[in-house]
């Protein structure tokens, strides 16, 4: 049996730019949300079976800097409007396949536990759908484990579908 669910989505122009109150968004800013990346990664997957492993830098590297369609305006951190240096959330917007033929992915969106049902995630996803849009792209894809239920639903209730094969 499978366990990846892959699902899509149409995506069009967003007009209102999604906030969520107490809340703020901004985009890669430089090694240190490097590390934040990571943190938020570790505490975000802890209850989560099957767990992801613990990554460092060498891996951040691997899964973003080092690939072609890695931009920093592509890469989102959510954080408590009173604590700007604490990262609570955090979504990429990734591309699979090469420059000439790609589509277009949600790539590791997470919240750490104690911040979720805030809206954190919904404001991260329709960030990412807005500059998708705005690129040019008009759907998006995405992986996840049929396991992490949160997900499962999180995307369900934001309009994803999964991929009928
Ligand atoms: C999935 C995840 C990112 C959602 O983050 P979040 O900030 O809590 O999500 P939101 O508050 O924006 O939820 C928006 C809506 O999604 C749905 N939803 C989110 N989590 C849900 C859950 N656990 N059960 C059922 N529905 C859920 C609800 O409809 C929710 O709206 P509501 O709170 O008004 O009912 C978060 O649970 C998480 O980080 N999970 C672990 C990491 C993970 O699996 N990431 C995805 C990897 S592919």
């Amino acid at each position: 049996m499978t366990t990846i669910v892959q699902m899509s989505k149409t995506i069009g122009d967003i007009l209102a730019q999604p906030t969520t109150p107490g809340y703020s968004l901004r985009t890669f800013a430089g090694p240190a949300d490097s590390y934040a990346w990571l943190a938020l990664r570790t505490a975000a997957f802890a209850g989560e079976t099957p767990t992801t492993g613990i990554w460092n830098q060498a891996h951040f590297q691997r899964e973003f800097t080092d690939q072609w369609w890695w931009r920093p305006e592509w890469q989102w951190f959510a954080s408590e409007s009173t604590a700007p240096d604490r990262v609570v959330g955090s979504v990429t917007l990734a591309l699979r396949g090469t420059p000439e033929q790609h589509v277009a992915v949600v790539h590791w969106l997470m919240v750490l536990p104690e911040n979720r049902r805030h809206g954190i995630a919904r404001a991260l996803l329709a960030t990412l759908e807005q500059t998708a849009y705005q690129a040019g792209y008009r759907e998006l894809r995405l992986e996840t484990h049929v396991n992490w239920r949160s997900a499962v639903r999180f995307y369900e209730s934001a309009g994803y579908r999964p991929i009928e094969k």
